[in-house]
C-alpha cells in the first residue's frame, strides 16, 4: 500500500536512498527531503518500506525532490504506483504542473516519466556533481 511517511520509516528510506543514489551525506539529504517535503509517500509491504516519493509544492506546481525503489523491487510496479498517488495528490492541491529533474542517462526513470505523460522541457548541464547534464521534465496537469 502506498501511505503518508511516519517517523518510523525514516530507517528504511535511508537504506533505499544509499542503495539508490550512493550519496555523499544521506541522512543529510534525507534531513533535506523531511524539511521541504510538502508529500512524502511510501510504498509499505507488511510494515516494510520498499519506496518512497517526495514531492514538494512551490505556487502552482510541484517539484518531485527524490523517488526511489528498493533494487529487489524494482520492475514490479511499485514506482508506477507511487508516482500515481503522488500526482493524484497534486490535483487535489490544485497544483497545474509538476517538474523533476532526471539524469540524461537514466533511461530506467525517463521510461516511467514519460509513460505517465511528463515531456522534456529542457536540458540542464552539468546539474549533477559528477557533471552529468539533467533534462528537466514537466506533467502538465491541466490537461489530464
Ligand atoms: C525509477 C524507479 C523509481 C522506478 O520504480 P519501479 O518500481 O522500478 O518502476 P515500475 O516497476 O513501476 O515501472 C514503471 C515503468 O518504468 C519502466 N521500467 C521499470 N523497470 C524497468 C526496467 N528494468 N527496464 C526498463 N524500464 C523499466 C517501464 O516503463 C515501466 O512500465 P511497464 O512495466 O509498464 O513497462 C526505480 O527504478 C528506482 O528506484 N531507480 C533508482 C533511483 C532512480 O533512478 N530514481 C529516479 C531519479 S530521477
Amino acid at each position: 500500500m502506498v501511505r503518508g511517511y511516519t517517523p518510523r520509516d525514516f530507517r528504511d528510506i535511508l537504506k533505499i536512498e544509499k542503495e539508490a543514489f550512493s550519496p555523499q551525506n544521506p541522512a543529510y539529504d534525507l534531513f533535506i527531503y523531511l524539511s521541504h517535503s510538502t508529500d512524502l509517500l511510501v510504498a509499505d509491504i507488511g510494515g516494510n518500506v520498499i519506496g518512497y516519493i517526495s514531492v514538494m509544492d512551490m505556487n502552482d506546481s510541484s517539484k518531485i525532490i527524490s523517488f526511489a525503489v528498493k533494487k529487489e523491487f524494482q520492475g514490479h510496479g511499485v514506482g508506477s504506483m507511487l508516482m500515481d498517488e503522488a500526482i493524484k495528490r497534486c490535483i487535489e492541491r490544485g497544483k497545474k504542473s509538476i517538474m523533476l529533474e532526471v539524469r540524461v542517462s537514466n533511461e530506467r526513470a525517463q521510461k516511467l516519466y514519460k509513460k505517465k505523460g511528463f515531456k522534456v522541457i529542457d536540458v540542464l548541464p552539468g546539474y549533477y556533481r559528477d557533471g552529468e547534464d539533467a533534462y528537466l521534465m514537466v506533467l502538465n496537469l491541466e490537461a489530464i
